[in-house]
C-alpha cells in the first residue's frame, strides 16, 4: 500500500512540473550557496529532473550542456559587499546569449540569530545587478530568492555558534524546499523583491565596495608563523589570489575574501588583521590624505578640483586610489617584515581571529 502511494506521488510530481532539465551554476567560498544549490538539486532529481551542479570556481570559459526545450538554468551564490562577488557577475558577462530561457537566482546573504529571532542579511544590488545582465542575455527570470545562511563574515565577527548553525540550517531548508518545489511547477517567486526599498538605499555602498573596499579587504589578510607552507589555500582559492612568496602566502587584489582561505587552514594560520587593518585605516586618514589636500592646496591644484561637481568626483577618485596605492605599498612592506618573529607575534595577537573565542566557519556538509 505505502509502495502504491509513494509510486502515485512520484507520478503526480513529475506531471505538475514544467521542466525537464535543471543546470545550477554556483560559486560559493564556505559551503552555503552550494548546499542551497545541492538541495535544489535533490529537488529536481526527486521530480525526475535531469541535472547539471556547475561549480564555476577558476572558470576560464563558461560551458552551456544541450539546452532542451524545457530547461531551467539557476545561479547560487553568496552575496558580497551587498552585490554578486566579482567572479560570479564575470561569469554572468560572459554567458552566453540566449533565447527566452528560464532561470532564477538564489543569493546566500549573513542570517544571525538573536536569541530565538532569526535576523536577515541585506542584498542590495546583488540580485538586481545579476536579473538586469540575465534579462540583457535574453533570460526570462522566474525566480529571485534570498536566503539567510549563516553569515561567514569572520572579519566582522566570529563564527556562528554550531547550534546556532544547525538552527538556521533546519529553517532555510523548509524555504529552498518550498521554493524549488514552486519554481519547478512553473510558478514564478519573486521573495528578493521585499527588501526592494533598503536594497536600492544601500546601491552606493555597493557600488563602493565593488571599486575600492574589496580591494582593501583583500589585503587585510595575513598568514602568521603558524603557516607551515602546506599550500592548501594555494590551492583552495577559487580566484587564484594567493601565491607564495618569500615562502608565505601572499594575498593578491583580485582576492574576493570569500574566507575560504581562512576557514580551511588547518593550522588556524591565516588572520584576519584587525589591529594592522584599523591602523592602516587611522593614518590614511588623519595623516596621508590631509597632507595631501594640504600639499595639493599649497600648489593651487585642490582649488581647481573644487570648481564643479565632476572634477570634485575626480578628486574623490584621485582620493580613492591614493589610499589603495598606500594600502597595497604598505601591505607589501608589512609581507617582508613578518620574517621578524616579534612583528609576526604583533600582527598576530592584535587580529581578534588569533583568539579561540573567533570560531571559524565552515558550512555543515550536506
Ligand atoms: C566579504 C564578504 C562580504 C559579505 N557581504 C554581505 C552583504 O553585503 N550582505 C549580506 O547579507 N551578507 C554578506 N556576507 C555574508 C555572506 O554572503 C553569507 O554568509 C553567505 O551565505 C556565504 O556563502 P558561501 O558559504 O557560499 O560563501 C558577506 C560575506 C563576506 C565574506
Amino acid at each position: 500500500m505505502a509502495g502504491k502511494y509513494k509510486t502515485i506521488t512520484l507520478v503526480k510530481s513529475i506531471i505538475t512540473v514544467k521542466y525537464d532539465q535543471l543546470i545550477i551554476y554556483y560559486f560559493s567560498g564556505t559551503g552555503n550557496s552550494r548546499n542551497a544549490a545541492i538541495w535544489i538539486e535533490k529537488i529536481a532529481k526527486e521530480k525526475g529532473l535531469q541535472t547539471h551542479l556547475i561549480n564555476i570556481d577558476r572558470f576560464k570559459t563558461v560551458d552551456v550542456p544541450e539546452l532542451s526545450k524545457r530547461t531551467l538554468i539557476g545561479f547560487c551564490s553568496p552575496t558580497h559587499g551587498f552585490n554578486m562577488p566579482p567572479i560570479v557577475l564575470k561569469f554572468l558577462l560572459k554567458f552566453p546569449k540566449v533565447n527566452n530561457v528560464d532561470t532564477f537566482i538564489l543569493n546566500t546573504r549573513a542570517g544571525m540569530k538573536l536569541s530565538k529571532m532569526f535576523v536577515p542579511g541585506l542584498s542590495g544590488g546583488a540580485q538586481l545587478f545579476a536579473a538586469f545582465i540575465l534579462t540583457l542575455k535574453g533570460f526570462r527570470i522566474v525566480g529571485m530568492q534570498p536566503l539567510d545562511l549563516p553569515s561567514n563574515w569572520l572579519l566582522l565577527h566570529p563564527g556562528l555558534k554550531e547550534k546556532v548553525v544547525d538552527s538556521i540550517y533546519k529553517r532555510c531548508r523548509g524555504i529552498v524546499n518550498n521554493f524549488a518545489t514552486n519554481i519547478l511547477e512553473g510558478k514564478r517567486k519573486y521573495k528578493a523583491l521585499l527588501s526592494l526599498p533598503f536594497d536600492i538605499a544601500v546601491l552606493p555602498i555597493a557600488l563602493a565596495y565593488y571599486f575600492i573596499g574589496r580591494f582593501f579587504l583583500a589585503k587585510t589578510l595575513i598568514a602568521t608563523d603558524a603557516c607551515n607552507n602546506c599550500k592548501i589555500c594555494i590551492n583552495q582559492c577559487p580566484v587564484k589570489a594567493i601565491k607564495m612568496i618569500d615562502g608565505r602566502p601572499f594575498w593578491l587584489y583580485n582576492c574576493e575574501s570569500c574566507m575560504r582561505c581562512v576557514n580551511s587552514c588547518p593550522q588556524r594560520a591565516i588572520e584576519t588583521s584587525h589591529g594592522w587593518s584599523t591602523m592602516l585605516l587611522i593614518v590614511s586618514s588623519i595623516i596621508i590624505s590631509p597632507v595631501l589636500v594640504t600639499g595639493l592646496k599649497y600648489i593651487g591644484v585642490q582649488y581647481w578640483f573644487n570648481q564643479s561637481m565632476l572634477t570634485r568626483n575626480l578628486w574623490s577618485i584621485i582620493d580613492a586610489l591614493i589610499f589603495l596605492l598606500f594600502v597595497f605599498v604598505s601591505y607589501r612592506i608589512l609581507h617582508f617584515l613578518m620574517r621578524y618573529k616579534i612583528i609576526n607575534r604583533l600582527i598576530a595577537y592584535t587580529s581578534l581571529s588569533k583568539y579561540k573565542f573567533w570560531r571559524r566557519y565552515k558550512a555543515p556538509k550536506q
